[in-house]
């Protein structure tokens, strides 16, 4: 098949590009990002993310046909090996954690209510959303169709994951650990950066736990990255993070992927952290339901 073929050869001369790339970055680049729009549904400001939902058909891919995924990977393979040595492009997968019981308390007070008493409050003598709410059962099932959801495109030829990033917060971890179940099994593992945290303060949901406990739970297949604080010395009970400090904090997150390998690359984190991310991107405003997964083409100059 000879299609099949200049796959197989744009895929060899990519990973030499790839290789070339990852030697010449270092930590501390700096980028700027552009979407490639065209490609899934969750870029097409045209779809209300209501119908596209939170796992869409193929992850929301436009092109429905049987070779959507090949197509696709020769189209980034093609976009690496012919973009200035400056620019690389990259697939993400951006989850969003199932349901959590801080959202389940957010929904059964109203947003206002939760803003102003109960996020700042660790529960409320029935349920407990802080520090560091846990999924419900609910989130741990939607995390479970996740799965579903790439067991039926592997079959298809979706790229998978090379490098995987998550959260600190349990219930981004958990929801990963869930997500990709597959995937641990042949001994992937993932990165754990605080960059990917949830906007943070005030509200007892999103303070972290210790490095040791986070270890603990998640060291089977995951690793911290390097300068992670045992304490969680980000949060305060006083100071929420503005929507710029969160897209400074989010930026740097996207530079750390961009300044590393893999062209296809799996992040598990929050809604907010993702809001702040998209704005980073320019991707449209998109609120990700819990447990939905939006993959964007994402295109980064280095400066
Ligand atoms: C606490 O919140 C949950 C839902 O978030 C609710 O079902 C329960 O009744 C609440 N408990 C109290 C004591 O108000
Ligand atoms: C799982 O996905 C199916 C099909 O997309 C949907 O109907 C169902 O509600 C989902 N279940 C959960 C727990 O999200």
């Amino acid at each position: 098949m000879k299609f099949a073929r200049v796959c197989v050869a744009l895929g060899a001369a990519a990973g030499a590009l790839a290789a070339a790339v990852e030697a010449s970055s270092s930590a501390g680049s700096t980028f700027t990002y552009e979407v490639v729009t065209g490609i899934f549904k969750q870029d097409d400001p045209t779809i209300p993310p209501a119908e596209i939902g939170a796992t869409p058909a193929s992850f929301g891919l436009i092109d429905e046909s049987p070779l959507r995924w090949l197509k696709l990977k020769a189209k980034i393979l093609s976009l690496n090996l012919f973009a200035p040595r400056n620019t690389q492009y990259k697939l993400l997968f951006l989850g969003r954690h199932g349901e959590g019981w801080h959202n389940v308390a957010e929904a059964f007070y109203g947003t206002p209510a939760w803003d102003e008493t109960w996020s700042k409050l660790d529960g409320n003598g029935t349920i407990v959303w802080g520090p560091d709410a846990q999924l419900t059962p609910l989130g741990e099932a939607q995390a479970a169709n996740v799965t579903l959801l790439w067991e039926k495109e592997l079959q298809a030829g979706i790229p998978i994951p090379e490098i995987l990033y998550s959260s600190p917060m349990s219930r981004a971890a958990k929801t990963a650990r869930i997500s990709f179940e597959w995937l641990w099994k042949t001994g992937k593992r993932a990165l754990i950066l605080e960059n990917f945290r949830e906007v943070i303060g005030v509200h007892t949901c999103d303070e972290r736990k210790t490095k040791t406990y986070i270890r603990e739970q998640f060291g089977d297949i995951m690793n911290i990255e390097r300068g992670f604080t045992e304490q969680d010395e980000l949060w305060t009970a006083d100071h929420r993070e503005t929507n710029d400090e969160q897209n400074v904090r989010l930026k740097k997150a996207l530079d750390f992927v961009f300044s590393h390998g893999g062209t296809y690359v799996s992040v598990t984190a929050h809604s907010g952290a993702l809001n702040a991310a998209f704005r980073v991107m320019g991707h449209r405003d998109y609120s990700i339901p819990t447990g939905g997964v939006v993959p964007v083409l994402l295109k980064a100059i280095k400066a």
